[in-house]
C-alpha cells in the first residue's frame, strides 16, 4: 500500500471520511457465519427432521442447534402410526404434543408427517380379530377416523401434512401396499379428502424417495394429474432427498423440481441427507424395509472421515443446494432428515451399526466443511444462483 493509501485507511478507521466510514468491528471478535435459516431467509425455509431427544429435553444441545439454525421441523417418528395410534381406539399424544409445542415455542413451520404410510404402521389396522384382512369400508373408516383424530388434534398448529408417504413403485406403478390392495387406488385421493375435512387450512403433501429417476417421476407427475382432475386438495410434492455423492445428478434433480412445480404445486425436499459409505445395494431409494447385513468393508471410517471425503461431501452440497438456489422460486422447503451425524438414521440403515457422515453439523454438532460450502452458495452470502461445481 502507498503512503496515501495508508493515510486514507488511517482516516476511514478513525471515522473521517464523511459518510462512508466503515463499520468497526473488533479485531478479537471473529464473525461468526450466519445460521441456514437467515442465509436462506428469501429463497425457502430450512428444516430438520427431529427425534424426541431434541423436544424431550434430554439433548440440550442439538436442541440449541435447531433452534439456532432451523426455521422449520419435522418429527421423525412422533407422528407415525404406531407412535401416535398404536393400539386400536388408543392414541398416545404425548411425544407428537411435545414436539409441536416445541416448534410452536421457537415460531417454526411445523410438519406432519405421516398419516397414511406401509411402514412403522401396526399389522391390526389391517386385519380383524382373527387376523384376516378387512374389508375396504372398514379399512377406510379406520383411516378418516385416523386422519381426522390427528390431523384434527394439531388443526392450525402443523401447518402442512405427509399425507400419503411412498405409493409408488420405482417404475411408476402404484405399490402393492395393503391399503392399495384392499381399499384400490383411490386409497390415495381418500386419505387427501378427509385430511382437508380436519384441517382445511394445512398444506398436504405427497411424499416420495428416488422420484428423480425418470420412471418414477413420471409415475408422480400422473398421480398428481389424476388428483387434480378429481379435485383433490393435493398442495404440494415432498421430495425425500435420501442421495448419495454419485445419485442423483444435478441434471435429474432440476428435471425433477421443474416437473413437479410444472403441476402447479409446491415442491420440498423433505429428508434430504447424503450417504458417503459404499453402497449396499444397486439400487437407489429409502425403503425402510430394506436390510443389509453388517459387513466391515462397508464401514470404512469408523473414527473419523477422511478430509478428501469430507470435501468431496461439500462439493456435493455445494451442487445440490445449487440446483435448489436456481429453483428459489419454486421450492418452498429444504428439510434435512436429522441435526448431526450422531443422530442420522444413516447410521443404523440399510446397514446396522456404520458410522456414516450424511448431515452439516459432525458428532459434536460443529459445522462440517459443507455446512460452509452450502452457505456459499446462499444467495444473501452473495452467492450466485448459478449452479456451483459439478456433482462428486
Ligand atoms: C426413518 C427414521 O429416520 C428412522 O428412525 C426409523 O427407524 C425408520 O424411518 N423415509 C421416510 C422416513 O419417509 O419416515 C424414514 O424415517 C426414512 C425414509
Amino acid at each position: 500500500m502507498t503512503a496515501r493509501g495508508l493515510a486514507t485507511a488511517g482516516l476511514a478507521a478513525l471515522g473521517l471520511l464523511g459518510g462512508c466510514a466503515p463499520r468497526r468491528t473488533p479485531a478479537a471478535a471473529p464473525l461468526s457465519p450466519p445460521a441456514l435459516k437467515d442465509a436462506f431467509r428469501n429463497t425457502f425455509l430450512v428444516g430438520a427432521a427431529l427425534n424426541s431427544r431434541v423436544f424431550s429435553g434430554a439433548d440440550t444441545a442439538d436442541a440449541r442447534l435447531v433452534e439456532q439454525q432451523f426455521n422449520s421441523i419435522s418429527p421423525e417418528n412422533v407422528l407415525k402410526w404406531e407412535s401416535v395410534h398404536p393400539r386400536p381406539g388408543a392414541y398416545d399424544f404425548g411425544p407428537a404434543d411435545r414436539y409441536v409445542a416445541f416448534g410452536e415455542q421457537h415460531g417454526m413451520f411445523v410438519i406432519g408427517h405421516t398419516l397414511v404410510w406401509h411402514n412403522q404402521t401396526p399389522r391390526w389396522v389391517f386385519e380383524d380379530a382373527d387376523g384376516k384382512p378387512v374389508s375396504r369400508d372398514t379399512l377406510i373408516a379406520r383411516m378418516r377416523d385416523h386422519i381426522l383424530t390427528v390431523v384434527g388434534r394439531y388443526r392450525g398448529r402443523v401447518r402442512g401434512w405427509d399425507v400419503v408417504n411412498e405409493a409408488l413403485n420405482d417404475d411408476g406403478s402404484m405399490r402393492r401396499t395393503p391399503w392399495d390392495t384392499i381399499v384400490g387406488d383411490d386409497y390415495v385421493a381418500l386419505a387427501f379428502r378427509f385430511a382437508h375435512e380436519a384441517d382445511p387450512g394445512a398444506e398436504l403433501y405427497y411424499n416420495d424417495y428416488s422420484v428423480e429417476n425418470a420412471a418414477k417421476r413420471q409415475g408422480v407427475v400422473a398421480l398428481i394429474r389424476r388428483l387434480q382432475a378429481e379435485g383433490v386438495p393435493v398442495t404440494g410434492v415432498g421430495i425425500q432427498g435420501h442421495y448419495r455423492l454419485d445419485w442423483p445428478s444435478p441434471e435429474q434433480l432440476d428435471t425433477t423440481i421443474a416437473a413437479f412445480a410444472a403441476l402447479g404445486v409446491k415442491v420440498m425436499i423433505t429428508e434430504l441427507d447424503v450417504d458417503v459409505l459404499p453402497s449396499a445395494f444397486r439400487q437407489t431409494g429409502a425403503d425402510v424395509a430394506l436390510h443389509a447385513a453388517a459387513r466391515p468393508e462397508l464401514n470404512p471410517w469408523p473414527a473419523a472421515l477422511p478430509d478428501s471425503m469430507q470435501q468431496a461431501l461439500a462439493r456435493r452440497y455445494a451442487t445440490l443446494f445449487g440446483v435448489f438456489v436456481e429453483h428459489a422460486g419454486e421450492i418452498s422447503r429444504v428439510t434435512f432428515w436429522g441435526v448431526t451425524d450422531a443422530g442420522s438414521w444413516k447410521n443404523n440403515w440399510p446397514v446396522p451399526g456404520r458410522t456414516n457422515y450424511p448431515l452439516l453439523f459432525d458428532r459434536q454438532g460443529r459445522p462440517k466443511p459443507a455446512f460452509d460450502a452450502v452457505l456459499r452458495v446462499a444467495p444473501q452470502r452473495g452467492g450466485s444462483s448459478r449452479r456451483q461445481g459439478s456433482h462428486g
